[in-house]
């Protein structure tokens, strides 16, 4: 069975002294029972590892690019995220493949890229509303599942995390019923491919999670954990989410 995560992304969110809630929230849960992650801004990765260090919490990026180093203004590495404390790194998210063009086979780069360095990628997948209204859901997050994960992927070292992009800071979310129909796919997909280490494989639903509905949604099926945004910011609200798993 996989082991639950909860992830939480600040996204373009959060000063030097945001980092005390990092604290706080690591002070909250000494020996979780789950792994507890936050993928800050790049500018306070190296602050939060070292603030974290020796806690329960660990510390993730937010992207990286495919290469290792080289001249790729504005980039970051995979191997300089692990240099900073990293232990993953989002992939993926559907911010960055509406705001930066990213593509199923440019995540796919990453992701190698990612895994070569040591991290544990969350792969993000997730339909638009126009496509679930058409029926599409299960037929796109195959399609990106297949994409965006390398030939040679490692299933012991990754994640993925089901967002729907119309649930993302909307307060919507789909019905449990309509999460489980996504998760259940997504274990037979990386099953079909992966065999039975598809069944370690963490699947995280991100969306407009909050820990009033966090519960609920952790119960429903093939669902390990959660990735969260802006319930991740403050730990009074993130430790809601993770009590819940
Ligand atoms: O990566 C996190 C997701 O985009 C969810 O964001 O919890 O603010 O809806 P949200």
């Amino acid at each position: 069975m996989a082991r639950k995560l909860a992830a939480g992304n600040w996204k373009m969110n959060g000063l030097r002294s945001a980092l005390a809630e990092a604290k706080t929230l690591a002070d909250m849960f000494p020996a979780p029972s789950v792994d507890i992650l936050l993928c800050p801004p790049a500018t306070l990765l190296s602050g939060m590892a070292e603030m974290l260090s020796g806690t329960s919490v660990e510390v993730g990026g937010q992207d990286c690019h495919t290469a290792a180093s080289g001249a790729h203004t504005g980039d970051i590495s995979a191997a300089m995220l692990a240099d900073a404390g990293a232990g993953y790194v989002i992939l993926g998210h559907s911010e960055r493949r509406a705001d930066h063009g990213e593509t199923d086979h440019l995540v796919s780069l990453k992701t190698t890229a990612a895994l070569a360095a040591g991290l544990v990628p969350i792969v993000c997948v997730g339909e638009t509303f126009a496509q679930r209204e058409a029926g599409e859901t299960l037929g796109i997050i195959r399609a990106q599942l297949s994409g965006s994960l390398p030939e040679d992927c490692d299933p012991a070292r990754l994640v993925i995390a089901y967002e729907p992009v119309w649930a993302i800071g909307s307060g919507k979310t789909p019905t449990l019923a309509q999460i489980a129909e996504v998760h259940d796919d997504m274990r037979a997909t990386l099953s079909a491919r992966f065999g039975d280490a598809a069944a370690d494989i963490p699947l995280l639903y991100g969306g407009s999670v909050k820990p009033g509905n966090a519960m609920e949604i952790f119960d429903t099926s093939n669902v390990d954990g959660a990735l969260v945004g802006g319930a991740s910011l403050k730990a009074a609200d993130f430790s809601g989410i993770v009590k819940a798993l």
